[in-house]
C-alpha cells in the first residue's frame, strides 16, 4: 500500500488562529482524505512553532511565562482543528521533548559532517521575521516582508554552510520542475538561486540575546535558530531518527503560503541533503487570503475568525467556500458577500436544488426506492460520458493541488444533471405512463449524484455522507465512503435497485443576505478581541446568535423506534429515531436515570441532526436530543402533537 504524508507550516503561537492558518489547515485535511479515498495509509501533521524572540516578547505583553503562554496558544490551535473536520494525525510542538531531541540529533549529525563552522557575522536582523537580511535582500534599507528597518547586529554565531549545496539544489530544481507548484514558485526559487544572494545561513542565538530555544548540542552558549528548528519538526513529528513512522511516510507533501517559501524552497532542502534525508515530495504554495485587500494578519486588525464565519454558515459551506474561491498560488479575497454569493448559487441553487428535486421525485413517483435501469438513450450516455470525463479531471486536479478547478469542474457535472432533469422532464414520463424511461432517467440522475457526494467527502465530510445517506448508501464523516476513487471514475453502476432512499432533502438552505448583521470586513482588531473574549464566557457567546446562526441548526421532529442502556455507560441510552431518512439514526442521550427503555419507543422527540458525530464511550452518536430540566426532572421536548417524522424545527 502506498503512503502518503502531508503537513502544514506549524504555526507560531505569537497570535490567535486565523482564516489564513484555518485554510491551509483544511486544503492539508481535504489532501489526506482525498489520499485516504485512493486506499493510500495516509499521514497529516500539523503543529505549533513555540520558540524564538516574537513568542518571548508576546509572552512577556500578557504577563505570562513563555510555557504558560505558549500551551495556552498551542492549545487554541489544537481545539481550532478539531471543531474545523481536521482530522490531522499528528501534532508536533517545538518544546516537545522529542522535537528538542531530534534537532539536537539533527545539528549533531550536520556539524559532525562539517557543514556547521563558527564565525563572526554582522548583518541587518529583522525581529518580525527572526533572520537576518544581506543588503541586497533589503528593499529601501527595509525588512521586505515587514517593512520595517531590521537593526545591524554583529556577532559571533554558528553557521551552516549551505552555500555548498545552492550548485546542487539548482540542477535539482533544474531535472524536477515539479517540485515546487504552482509554477510561479518554482520559477521565485530558482530566481533567488541565481541572484547570487544567497549565503550561508547563521543558525545560532546567543544565549546572551536569547534563552527561549533549544539548545546547540555542541556549545551550550547558544540556542538553536528558530526557523532552523521549526523545518525539523516535519521529520521529528513522525519519529526521525528511529521510528517506524519516518520510514514509512517520508517523503512529505509540505503546504505552505508564500511568505515562507524562502525557507522551504531553499533551506529545507540543504538542510535534508546535508542530513542524508531524502528530499520532501512536492512543495505546494498558496497565496495570501486578503481582508480589505491587504493580507490578513493580526498587527494589520483585517482577521477573520474562521469559528465565526463557520458557526454563521456551516462548516461544509465554509471549507467549499474557502476551497472554491483561491485560485490555488494566488491571492483572495475574503468577503461575507463572496461567501454567501458562493452558497446560494453553487450549493442551495446547484447541488442542493439538485437533490431536493430528484429526491422529492423519487418520494412522488417511485416510493423513494432505486428503480430498475434499462437501455440507456443518448442522453443518458452523454451524462455517462460527462460524468466519467469530470471526475477524470477533478481527481488529476485534486492530485496537483488545484482545489479550485477541480471542484468548478465537478459543477459542471452538477450543472448538466440539473438541465437533464429539464430535458428529459420525468414528471412528463411519470404523467405518461412511461416507467421504465422514467426508472432509467432517475437511475442515470442517482448513479451521478452517489459520484458526486462521494468525491465531495475531502471537501465537505459531512454533507458528502448526509449526501450518500440520502441515497439509502452508508456514510459517516470520519470515514472514507471508499478507498477505490480511481475506480470510481470509470465505473456507471446504478444504485441496487430497490435500495430506499430519503424522501427529502434540504442541504443547503439559502441564506438571506443580513443587512444588520457584522460583516466579516469589519471584524478588525476591536471585534476580534470581543470575540475572543466572548469565547471565553459561553454565557455572553448564547446572547448574541444571529438569525442567521439559528438557521444553521438542523432541529427536527423523530420518533423513536428502539432504545437500550448504553453497554459502557451508565447514565447514557443508545436511541434509534426514525426522522423519515433512509435509516434511523443511531442517537446517545443522558436519560437513564429519567426514562426506561421500554417506555420510550413511540415518542416523538426533537433533536438536533447537523452536530458533529461524537463518541461516547465506543459508540457514535449522530445527533443530540433536546431535553428540558428543572431542579428535579429531566423530560424530552415533544411536538404538541403528532407530526410527521422528518419535520422541521423553525
Ligand atoms: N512558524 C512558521 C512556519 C514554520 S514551518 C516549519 C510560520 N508560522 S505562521 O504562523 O506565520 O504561519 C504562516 C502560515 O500560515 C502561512 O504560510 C500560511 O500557511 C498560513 N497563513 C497565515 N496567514 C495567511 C493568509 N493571510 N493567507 C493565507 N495563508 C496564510 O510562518
Amino acid at each position: 500500500m502506498s503512503a502518503f504524508y502531508v503537513t502544514t507550516p506549524i504555526y507560531y503561537v505569537n497570535a490567535n488562529p486565523h482564516l489564513g492558518h484555518a485554510y491551509t489547515t483544511i486544503i492539508a485535511d481535504a489532501l489526506a482524505r482525498f489520499h485516504k479515498m485512493l486506499g493510500e495509509k495516509t499521514l497529516f501533521l500539523t503543529g505549533t512553532d513555540e520558540h524564538g524572540d516574537k513568542i518571548v516578547q508576546a509572552a512577556e505583553k500578557n504577563s505570562l511565562s513563555p510555557r504558560e503562554f505558549v500551551d495556552e496558544i498551542s492549545s487554541r490551535f489544537s481545539s481550532l482543528w478539531s471543531k474545523l473536520d481536521i482530522a490531522h494525525d499528528c501534532f508536533v510542538r517545538t518544546t516537545d521533548e522529542r522535537h528538542k531531541k531530534a534537532v539536537q540529533n539533527f545539528l549533531q549529525q550536520v556539524y559532525d559532517s562539517g557543514d556547521i563552522y563558527f564565525g563572526e557575522f554582522g548583518g541587518f536582523y529583522c525581529y518580525g521575521c527572526e533572520r537576518f537580511y544581506t543588503e541586497k535582500e533589503l528593499q529601501d534599507g527595509l525588512c521586505p516582508q515587514h517593512l520595517t528597518k531590521p537593526q545591524f547586529i554583529s556577532e559571533k554565531n554558528y553557521f551552516f554552510r549551505m552555500s555548498k549545496y545552492l550548485p546542487w539544489l539548482k540542477s535539482y530544481l533544474e531535472a524536477h520542475p515539479n517540485f515546487i507548484r504552482p509554477s510561479r514558485y518554482y520559477s521565485e526559487s530558482m530566481a533567488m538561486l541565481e541572484s547570487g544572494a544567497l549565503e550561508d545561513l547563521c543558525i545560532s542565538r546567543p544565549k546572551s540575546r536569547l534563552t527561549w530555544g533549544i539548545e546547540l548540542p555542541f556549545d551550550r552558549n547558544y540556542v538553536c535558530y528558530v526557523w532552523f528548528d521549526a523545518l525539523i519538526s516535519y521529520i521529528s513529528g513522525i519519529g526521525w531518527p528511529d521510528k517506524k513512522e519516518f520510514e514509512n511516510y517520508w517523503p512529505a507533501e509540505h503546504l505552505v503560503a508564500k511568505d515562507i517559501l524562502k525557507p522551504h524552497a531553499i533551506f529545507w532542502p540543504c538542510m535534508l541533503k546535508s542530513a542524508g534525508i531524502p528530499l520532501y515530495r512536492h512543495l505546494d504554495v498558496h497565496g495570501y487570503w486578503l481582508s480589505r485587500n491587504t493580507k490578513m494578519s493580526k498587527s494589520l486588525g483585517n482577521v477573520v475568525d474562521p469559528m465565526e464565519a463557520q458557526s454563521r454558515y456551516g462548516l461544509d459551506a465554509f471549507r467549499y467556500f474557502l476551497l472554491r474561491e483561491m485560485h490555488f498560488g494566488s491571492d483572495a479575497s475574503f468577503s461575507e458577500e463572496s461567501l454567501i454569493g458562493r452558497i446560494n448559487a453553487d450549493l442551495a441553487n446547484d447541488l442542493g436544488n439538485l437533490f431536493s428535486r430528484v429526491l422529492s421525485m423519487c418520494a412522488k413517483f417511485l416510493h423513494s426506492v432505486a428503480p430498475k435501469i434499462s437501455v440507456l438513450e443518448s442522453a443518458d450516455q452523454e451524462i455517462r460520458r460527462l460524468c466519467e470525463n469530470v471526475l477524470r479531471n477533478y481527481y488529476q486536479f485534486f492530485l496537483d493541488v488545484r482545489f479550485d478547478q477541480a471542484l468548478e469542474s465537478l459543477w459542471d457535472l452538477v450543472r448538466a444533471l440539473n438541465k437533464y432533469v429539464d430535458s428529459q422532464a420525468p414528471w412528463s414520463l411519470h404523467k405518461n405512463g412511461q416507467t421504465e424511461r422514467l426508472g432509467t432517467v432517475i437511475a442515470v440522475l442517482l448513479c451521478a449524484m452517489k459520484k458526486i457526494a462521494l468525491f465531495l467527502w475531502p471537501v465537505m465530510p459531512k454533507a458528502s455522507c448526509a449526501m450518500l445517506v440520502q441515497l439509502g448508501e452508508n456514510g459517516q464523516p470520519g470515514e472514507a465512503p471508499c478507498k477505490n476513487l480511481e475506480q470510481e471514475i470509470h465505473t456507471f453502476n446504478p444504485l441496487a435497485y430497490g435500495q430506499k432512499l430519503a424522501s427529502s432533502s434540504n442541504l443547503f438552505p439559502r441564506v438571506e443576505q443580513n443587512t444588520q448583521a457584522d460583516s466579516f470586513s469589519s471584524m478588525d482588531g476591536q471585534k476580534t478581541e470581543y470575540t475572543q473574549k466572548s469565547s471565553q464566557n459561553d454565557s455572553a457567546r448564547k446572547s448574541e446568535i444571529t438569525i442567521q446562526d439559528f438557521a444553521c441548526l438542523d432541529i427536527q421532529i423523530g420518533t423513536i423506534i428502539f432504545a437500550e442502556a448504553h453497554p459502557n455507560a451508565d447514565r447514557i441510552l443508545r436511541l434509534e429515531v426514525d426522522f423519515g431518512e433512509a435509516k434511523p439514526r443511531q442517537i446517545l442521550s443522558a436519560l437513564a436515570d429519567y426514562y426506561q427503555p421500554k417506555d420510550l419507543p413511540g415518542k416523538q422527540v426533537c433533536a438536533i441532526l447537523n452536530l458533529a458525530p461524537r463518541k461516547i464511550r465506543g459508540l457514535l452518536s449522530y445527533g443530540m436530543i433536546l431535553t428540558v430540566k428543572d431542579d428535579e426532572k429531566l423530560c424530552l421536548l415533544t411536538p404538541g402533537q403528532t407530526v410527521s417524522n422528518g419535520s422541521e424545527v423553525s
